[in-house]
């Protein structure tokens, strides 16, 4: 793949890194690259105001955290390191709390709970599954599993942050403390993985 990319760009560059020596040349070139990127229209059902892109985060979500309830124990199961095995457990009863508080906020709604597949959640956990049967057991798999977890956490962070903000212009009180509470505990998670992964994992999987 790195090369198949590198090659046809070698016709072009002798041009474009004689021409891009500065910002403002590289500003002043980019509307002459026509794009071909289209407008993408909208399905039938698709969100007209942000209260209907809030409801669908939520769904989106809800299915995560149920999907990350069946992915995690088989984490801390091939965790080693007793701090992340201890780490995995308490973030499983954790994300358990978790899925109440979003069903809280479809009952704050007026709604009734529902699922939809989150196909980047989706991603992560193949990726979480891939990185165990790639490595060791020990310390390089727990290395492992770290790193798939925290992109996991950032990937909630990222999605809580977003809701909560939306909860907030709607003025949904009762969503926004359910949120921001979930918020704050996937980034305590978040912080905790590095603190032990910085501690002694990575050193010990080198
Ligand atoms: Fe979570
Ligand atoms: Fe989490």
């Amino acid at each position: 793949m790195a090369t198949n990319t590198a090659t046809p760009k070698k016709t072009t560059a002798p041009k474009t890194s004689t021409k891009t020596t500065t910002s403002k040349t590289a500003t002043s070139k980019a509307p002459a690259t026509k794009s071909k990127a289209k407008k993408v229209p909208a399905k039938k059902d698709a969100a007209k105001k942000l209260e209907d892109l809030f409801e669908d985060g939520l769904k989106d979500i809800y299915w995560a955290e149920k999907a990350l309830l069946k992915a995690l124990p088989k984490m801390e199961k091939n965790a080693t390191d007793k701090k992340l095995k201890t780490a995995i457990t308490n973030h499983i009863a954790e994300t358990k709390n978790q899925v109440k508080r979003l069903e809280d906020c479809f009952s704050a709604l007026g709604k009734k709970a529902e699922a939809e597949k989150c196909d980047a959640m989706q991603g992560l956990l193949d990726e979480g599954k891939s990185i165990m049967e790639e490595t060791e057991p020990g310390a390089v798999r727990d290395a492992g599993i770290i790193a798939a977890s925290q992109k996991i956490e950032h990937y909630e962070i990222a999605t809580y942050g977003t809701l909560a903000a939306f909860a907030k212009v709607m003025k949904e009180k009762r969503c926004l403390k359910n949120l921001l509470e979930t918020l704050e505990e996937e980034k305590q998670c978040d912080d905790l993985l590095s603190s032990i992964a910085d501690t002694n994992l990575n050193t010990k999987a080198k």
